[in-house]
């Protein structure tokens, strides 16, 4: 197993190509002054890549500062971004220097940025467009240069097409941007992770081949949080040296009879028996043929063009044999992988 990169601190398994292209694309934009936002479904490792944008910039030996917006009170993320004078509010007994100054020369880390309530949006978007505010009960303004990281899992531009996040501080966070794609569609780190993840707990178990099969096909809604859970608790239960799949939890290893049924051996002999028991195993064709197009498409997460070409069939071919099997694509994408979780 190649050793993780380590990002201040944080060591990260970035094995995938399209994980390698990611850290790659975070170098680069490392370089560049701008913010940066960092999207991604829950649990893909956000907070990775935004620590790499630090760890390769010209800040690297500057401050790195990270809040996560969702986790503080409203009232709280005020003082906390830009600190108050003593006496700004009843209980404000000192001065205290907000996360903005204390990353100063750095980089600022605005994590689930999504969060933020309307006033603090506007707030931010002043500091950001100027370097400069009043801390709580000020009269004299700070100035500081800091460079903005943020993160979320929600969908900003809907949101703000809905009216519910600013637009001008969508487009001033997202100067840059770097998608960081969800697990199920870079199954080459599954592996490797659940062996980083065991070493880490000191567990030191052989993963069985349907063990290997049911991980790297199950689709990860969780992405890689769900995974850690998944294997250390496996880990902990499993009393042999090796993970089997009864080890697993249901979900998971439901994902491994895919590859079972995808067996050409075992389906051809599952045919001859059909014929010798005087039916044709037709039935038994369709179903594996069906399994396999969902499978295809799941993997491709719901890509009909890509699914088509991996198949090698037209694209004609299977919208038609997927309207037989009543999947619409146009309703919901994501119906494929969920018939086949
Ligand atoms: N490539 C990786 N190598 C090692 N650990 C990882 C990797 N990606 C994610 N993790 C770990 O998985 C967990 C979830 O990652 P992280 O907190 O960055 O998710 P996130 O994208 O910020 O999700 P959310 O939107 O829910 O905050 C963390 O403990 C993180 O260290
Ligand atoms: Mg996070």
């Amino acid at each position: 197993m190649t050793e993780p990169l380590e990002v201040l601190g944080l060591p990260a398994v970035i094995c995938s190509s399209e994980m390698t292209r990611v850290i790659e694309r975070a170098r680069k934009l490392a370089q560049i002054n701008s913010a940066v936002l960092i999207t991604g479904e829950s649990g893909v490792g956000k907070e990775i890549v935004a620590r790499a944008i630090h760890h390769f910039s010209l800040r690297c030996q500057k401050p790195w500062v990270d809040v996560s917006c969702g986790a503080l009170p409203e009232h709280l993320v005020e003082s906390e971004l830009f600190g108050y004078e003593r006496g700004a509010f009843s209980g404000a007994m000192g001065r205290k220097e907000g996360l903005f100054e204390l990353a100063h020369q750095g980089t600022l880390f605005l994590d689930e940025v999504g969060e933020l309530d309307a006033r603090m949006q506007v707030k931010l978007l002043r500091v950001l467009d100027c370097g400069q505010y009043f801390r709580l009960g000020a009269t004299k303004r700070t100035t500081v240069d800091v460079r903005v990281v943020a993160a979320t899992n929600r969908d900003l531009p809907a949101e703000v097409r809905q009216g519910t996040f600013r637009g001008d501080l969508y487009h001033r966070l997202a100067q840059l941007q770097i998608v960081v794609p969800p697990l199920r569609q870079r199954r080459e780190d599954v592996i490797p992770l659940c062996r980083f993840f065991m070493e880490r707990h000191h567990f030191e178990k052989d993963l069985t081949a349907p063990v290997i099969t049911a991980l790297e096909n199950y689709s990860w809604p969780g992405n890689v949080r769900e995974l850690r859970n998944v294997i250390v608790s496996a880990c902990a239960i499993s009393e042999a040296d090796e993970l089997k799949l009864a080890d697993l939890p249901e979900g998971v290893r439901g994902a491994s009879s895919i590859h079972t049924m995808m067996d050409v051996r075992s389906l051809a002999q599952a045919i001859e028996d059909e014929d010798d028991d005087g039916g044709c195993g037709e039935g038994l064709l369709q179903e594996a043929e069906k399994r396999l197009i969902l499978d295809v498409l799941a993997r491709m997460n719901g890509h009909q063009e890509r699914t088509a070409k991996a198949l090698g069939i037209s694209s004609r071919t299977l919208s038609r044999k997927l309207r037989g099997y009543r999947v619409d694509m146009g309703a919901n994408p994501s119906l494929g992988s969920e018939l086949m979780s």
